[in-house]
């Protein structure tokens, strides 16, 4: 039975996200090239997969030299994408399932066919003149780094036309937005408003840390970045209720968190600083890289939370490591020189784990039980693989493979006329990893990440639990607690559990679960731990995918034995 939109503004605490890249997930009319009533024809699969929220990269008209995230029209969708209308039977048709959907909002720069761009290239003095960045100085804001430094040598690029410079943080076809001039932030706004008044369930916000220009700073996070999020919060928040704003602010924890302000910014940031570090420990065998960054990262406000995820459509990125931890990363993850796109590695989840069926379930089970909601790109539920040969990140968004059949079943269209080739390769090829026969394996990992999200589903605690790290003399060994602090009486919540069933297992739903302890082993190698549990005494485990029930717990250290990249999820009770 599908599930049902609740009217609840804290949804996004307890969701599980999936990242759609629209033009690789299904093509409706076989022209090559996925659309919007593609995402909608598979809207069932993903209400089977227990999902709660879609984000679908931006759909917007653009040139597509930067996988749509060139805009040259805000206000329209693609005609390669669909219409309009196929948007709104999205939204509609996921909320009648219980999905809520989010999209790619590109706030810092347009393309540079955008006709306000035209417009304000065309001479120095027209209506649009300061829509832009302009400067006739290409040496102001040389504090600013550059992002994609592999393709551009500057922020600055020249135009024939105006004969100035502007300045454009991504690729040169990609011109910043002046946000010191006012009409620019009220037509932001009003692009803001044409979309959620569609029934958007709020937005990622691309690129939002470098959104003002000072000079003698780095530009980026500057105080009036956070001036505007706080307005565009405020003008969300008076007209629509129950609505989200992730933030795309790939920073150190200290900067990130200012993002959500004091709960008045945005609700949710990607925890980019993290993510490495999962691939980093589970390759050093050792904990340390996530208990570190974890340590440095400061609380954030009640009502927000931390966007979890291991891959995305960029390169698995880099920025948030020192020179060592990248040269690690890289001699680890990108053998081969090919693998290395702008400052990180663009590479599918399977292939950097070696396509490991235990790391994968260790890692992603890490995913959906730290501090956070987790969110999954398009085909790691598959272990889809990559295509290093092709350009840029191109490498990670090739089609959707949903069946062994031609195309994987992606379109019917002629391979010729696809958008990108589809894997064909004897491992990761859609002959070999497809939905289709994932469905219908019980043990595929398309399966176990199915029980995954719906374990995770029941656990509130997991969405909006506390957090507490417990020690373990083995360095392989990572422990936590996930917990409610008000010890609500779980007898009486007990009455209203209800139980479903994933593969004849009975899971109850024990919303009232207010202690949960995870163990995961990083090693490769079977290894003993040993977790001081001795302040719930008299307590038991029960092991949350089985219900099974462990021993009760002493004064005395409690002793388990993880198998080579062993995990357990364990709800600490003394109900039973
Ligand atoms: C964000 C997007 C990336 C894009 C860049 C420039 O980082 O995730 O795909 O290239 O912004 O818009």
């Amino acid at each position: 039975m599908p599930k049902e939109l609740k009217d609840d503004p804290l949804w996004y605490k307890k969701a599980v996200f999936y990242e759609v890249f629209p033009r690789g997930f299904y093509d409706s009319n076989n022209d090559g090239f996925g659309d919007l009533k593609g995402v909608t024809e598979k809207l069932e699969f993903l209400s089977w997969l227990g999902i709660d929220c879609i984000w679908l990269l931006p759909f917007y008209a653009s040139p597509m030299k930067d996988g749509g995230y060139d805009i040259s029209d805000f206000e329209n969708v693609d005609p390669s994408y669909g219409t309009f209308e196929d948007l709104i039977e999205l939204i509609d048709k996921a909320h009648s399932m219980g999905i809520r959907v989010i999209s790619d909002l590109v706030v810092n720069h347009s393309s540079d066919q955008h006709p306000w761009f035209l417009e304000s290239r065309s001479s120095r003095d027209n209506p649009k003149a300061d829509w832009y960045v302009w400067s006739d100085d290409d040496s102001l804001y040389s504090n600013a780094r550059i992002i994609f430094t592999d393709v551009e040598n500057s922020n600055w690029a020249w135009d024939q036309v105006r004969q100035q410079y502007y300045w454009h943080r991504f690729y040169s076809h990609q011109p910043d937005l002046n946000y010191d001039n006012p009409e620019v932030q009220e037509v932001m706004l009003n692009v803001v408003k044409r979309w959620l008044d569609l029934g958007l369930d709020g937005f990622r916000l691309d690129a939002v840390s470098y959104l003002f220009q000072r000079n003698n700073t780095n530009c980026e996070n500057l105080p009036e970045t956070h001036e505007f999020l706080k307005l565009l919060r405020k003008e969300i928040d008076s007209r629509y209720p129950n609505r989200v704003l992730l933030a795309e602010v790939n920073q150190w924890p200290t900067d990130l968190v200012d993002y959500f302000g004091e709960d008045d910014e945005c609700h949710m940031c990607f925890q980019f600083p993290l993510m490495p570090r999962m691939f980093m420990a589970v390759r050093r065998e050792q904990r340390l890289p996530i208990t570190e960054i974890l340590s440095l990262t400061p609380n954030i406000p009640e009502n927000c939370q931390w966007g979890l995820f291991l891959r995305n459509h960029d390169e698995l990125t880099l920025e948030q490591v020192s020179d060592e931890e990248r040269d690690y990363m890289f001699s680890e993850y990108a053998k081969d020189n090919r693998m290395k796109r702008h400052m990180g590695i663009a590479r599918r989840f399977a292939p950097l784990v070696d396509n490991s069926r235990s790391i994968a379930e260790l890692l992603h089970s890490m995913l959906f039980s730290l501090p956070g909601s987790p969110i999954l790109y398009y085909g790691d539920e598959i272990m889809m693989g990559d295509n290093t040969y092709l350009k840029d990140r191109d490498s990670v968004r090739t089609p959707m493979q949903w069946t062994p059949d031609r195309n994987g079943g992606f379109s019917l269209a002629n391979f010729e006329q696809l958008y990108l080739p589809p894997l064909m390769d004897p491992v990761y090829g859609y002959q070999s990893v497809n939905v289709e026969s994932q469905f219908k394996n019980p043990g595929s990992f398309l399966q176990w990440i199915k029980k995954l999200i719906t374990v995770r589903s029941n656990y509130q605690v997991f969405g909006s639990g506390k957090f507490e790290i417990l020690h373990d003399d083995n360095p392989s060994i990572f422990a936590f607690l996930r917990y409610f602090e008000e010890q609500i009486g779980a007898s009486e919540l007990i009455e209203e559990n209800t139980v479903v069933e994933v593969d004849n297992i009975e899971i109850i739903d024990q919303t009232s679960a207010n202690k949960v302890l995870c163990i995961y082993n990083l090693s490769r190698f079977a290894q003993p731990a040993e977790l001081d549990l001795s302040k719930y005494k008299g307590a038991k485990l029960v092991e949350l995918s089985g219900r099974v029930l462990f021993p009760q717990i002493t004064e005395s250290p409690y002793r388990f034995t993880l198998g080579p990249h062993g995990y357990y999820w364990f709800e600490i009770t003394d109900q039973i």
